[in-house]
């Protein structure tokens, strides 16, 4: 198959092949997405074997309005308009209950379904074209970093889907927040763009996945997505647990070549050290860190080095998702 790729000038284009049963990537203001008719069985089924994605492993439907959620989904909480009010479009996923009008591979036979309004014009354009939701997990190989560009698409699926909806790179750069609302206390299953503050301040208390509190009062599993290896590059990803420059020492020492991605403050003394860099951006900019880390991972990876060193950040507030990803893409290894 050849994947075409897709001017926005075209999302008539896209639409066609969506409601024809293929699938086509296309732009969330989070990273890309892997589209796929949510009504359509056979279509999403497709999906998983585009992605090599387990088939116990959820899809989100994406929405253009609060009328696709009340056709897919039964017993809404009040929270979902509360939140839906302040955050869609947005990088939030809602986990509901559904009614089963969707294609059983989106929920891989949960009785839950994610949904999220994405806040992207051309994602928005997409869904009201096709006027049904779409399954969309991120557009990348299953392990691999989420695609922020429609070249990272490119490099995982081409001959695999129909089309790339290229819309450039995405805002945000990690993936939505995952809400589940069917435990007694809302719980966040990933974190994501929009933090835990940001959504206590509308519903009151939500738990952590992982919280011991939350454990016994979660009816559903926890995303099961969660459970797998993530985010990885195909070149080992370690964290830094020393200063930067004694953290490219002890590698340098085990006769690695170094690809190094933080902030600017280390953009010299990579050149001096001839490292492969790339610039996460200003110090303490969590949101550039956010935005760069998935296309600095496979940057670095292509620049031919044996192992990536990667800053931490502290977890608070947006950067709570950059280490969840993170720790993934490193599988917990720190160097110090
Ligand atoms: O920002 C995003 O969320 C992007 C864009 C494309 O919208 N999508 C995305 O999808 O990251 P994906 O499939 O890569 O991650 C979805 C996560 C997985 O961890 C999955 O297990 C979880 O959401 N999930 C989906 N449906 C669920 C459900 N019914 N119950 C619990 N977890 C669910
Ligand atoms: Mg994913």
């Amino acid at each position: 198959m050849q994947t075409k790729l897709i001017t926005q000038k075209d999302i008539e284009l896209a639409a066609e092949c969506l409601l024809d049963g293929q699938l086509v990537a296309f732009p969330t203001e989070t990273v890309y997405g892997l589209g796929a008719d949510a009504t359509n069985e056979e279509a999403v089924s497709q999906i998983y074997q585009a992605k090599g994605r387990p088939n116990d492993n959820p899809l989100i439907a994406h929405i253009a309005s609060l009328t696709m959620l009340e056709e897919i989904s039964q017993d809404l909480p009040k929270e979902v308009f509360d939140l839906a009010e302040k955050f869609w479009p947005g990088p939030l996923t809602m986990i509901v209950s559904h009614n089963g009008k969707l294609a059983p591979s989106v929920t891989a036979g949960l009785e839950t379904v994610g949904v999220r309004m994405p806040a992207h014009p051309l994602a928005l354009e997409l869904i009201k074209a096709v006027d049904r939701p779409l399954a969309a997990p991120s557009a990348n190989r299953s392990g691999r970093p989420s695609p922020t560009l429609a070249e990272h698409v490119y490099e995982d699926l081409k001959g695999r889907i129909a089309g790339i909806l290229d819309g450039g790179a995405t805002k945000f750069g990690v993936e939505s927040t995952v809400l589940d609302l069917t435990s007694d206390l809302p719980t966040i299953l990933r974190p994501g763009a929009i933090t835990a503050e940001e959504l206590a301040a509308i519903i009151g208390p939500v738990a952590q996945s992982g919280d011991t509190k939350s454990a016994s009062s979660v009816k559903q599993p926890k995303a099961p997505g969660m459970k797998y290896k993530h985010y990885s590059p195909n070149v080992p990803v370690y964290m830094n647990a020393c200063p930067i420059p004694e953290a490219v020492d002890l590698l340098e020492n085990r006769g690695l070549r170094v690809g190094l991605l933080a902030d600017n403050r280390f953009s010299d003394f990579a050149t001096e050290k001839h490292l492969s860099f790339y610039n996460l951006g200003e110090p303490d900019d969590i949101q550039s860190a956010n935005h760069y880390l998935f296309a600095g991972l496979r940057d670095l990876e292509k620049s031919g080095v044996d192992v990536i060193l990667v800053q931490t950040y502290s977890k608070a507030g947006a950067g709570q998702a950059y280490m969840n990803r993170l720790e993934k893409a490193a599988a917990g290894k720190y160097i110090k």
